[in-house]
């Protein structure tokens, strides 16, 4: 090699140097404006332990939003094959808000769009992130990591309020039953039948609109409280659609728990559905004492595929 082609080598290599460089102090400057000016929200693990004392414990066995000091509100979610709990937060802009979020079965992602809020949300494990939301809106929240069939269809979501609606709302709450209704079914319910009701094709039935139909009938009221007891197996079709698949039973559920429940599948999402199911006709048909299968029988009693 002569003395020419050595200078030339050389010189890219400095030049290559410089440019590698220069890449380095870049990123160095993006990360540390990013912790100056975007909320220093860097994932923190708040907890480690086993996942059922975790899902024991107070913000999660009723996971929600509470305000833990003036402008600043604690929202704790629990991820689960395939929903958020509660799968809506209503939130008011420019406040601090705390997320603690577990997972109840498998690995699940929490990513709030348009913000950069996204965490990993590992069961035994309480993620935490906060956040001040800038501006009102609805802002969706995704699961991002693979969690099975129906992971494309998780979906949460948080809507941001300018601050005298969120009071305005505040001061009325929802009626206690509906609430207790939509909780209730998104802890026991919503992962195999969706939050929204929509269940899974081919998998589980959807209910939305099913029940409040079925409620109509005559003894379908009876025949709801029945499953929803007792629970179902065998091959039904709802909405043209076949399944053969077992619910189990939810007798552990309290009267008012059922009652509740089966009032919001049946009016909860908009359907008109007959929804008067009271904790008496509970209680009535606790002694009924049904396998999933009777309660399929009393489904095609009622003339019900
Ligand atoms: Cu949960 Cu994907």
């Amino acid at each position: 090699m002569n003395e020419k082609q050595h200078s030339i080598i050389e010189r890219w290599e400095r030049r290559w140097l410089g440019l590698a460089s220069a890449m380095s102090l870049v990123f160095v400057i993006l990360i540390a404006a990013n912790l100056a000016f975007d909320s220093n929200n860097v994932v923190q693990l708040k907890q480690r332990a086993n996942p059922a004392e975790i899902l024991a414990t107070d913000i999660f066995s009723n996971p929600g939003v509470i305000e833990t000091s003036a402008n600043k509100y604690r929202v704790a979610m629990v991820a689960q094959t395939f929903s958020f709990n509660p799968s809506e937060v209503r939130l008011p802009v420019d406040s601090e808000i705390e997320f603690y979020v577990t997972s109840k079965d498998v690995l699940h992602g929490f990513q709030i769009k348009s913000t950069n809020t996204n965490m990993e949300i590992i069961p035994g494990e309480v993620s935490y992130s906060s956040y001040t939301f800038k501006k009102p809106g609805e802002y969706w929240v995704i699961c991002n990591e693979y969690c099975g069939i129906g992971h494309q269809n998780m979906l949460g979501k948080i809507v941001v309020l300018p601050k005298a609606v969120y009071a305005q709302e505040q001061a009325n709450p929802v009626a206690e039953e509906a609430s207790l209704g939509q909780s209730v079914f998104e802890t026991n319910c919503a992962s195999c039948h969706q939050a929204s009701g929509a269940g899974l094709a081919g998998v589980f039935p959807p209910l939305k609109g099913n029940l409040a139909a079925t409620s109509k009938l005559d003894g379908g009221k009876d025949y709801l409280v029945n499953t929803a007891l007792f629970g179902l197996s065998g091959s039904i079709k709802v909405d043209g659609g076949s399944y053969n698949g077992v619910m189990p039973a939810w007798t552990q559920l309290s009267d008012e728990e059922i009652s509740a429940v089966l009032n919001y599948a049946i009016s909860g999402w908009g359907d008109d559905g007959v929804a008067d199911i009271t904790e008496a006709d509970v209680a009535a048909a606790r002694t009924n004492s049904y396998s999933s299968e009777d309660v399929h029988g009393l489904r095609q009693a009622l003339g019900l595929e």
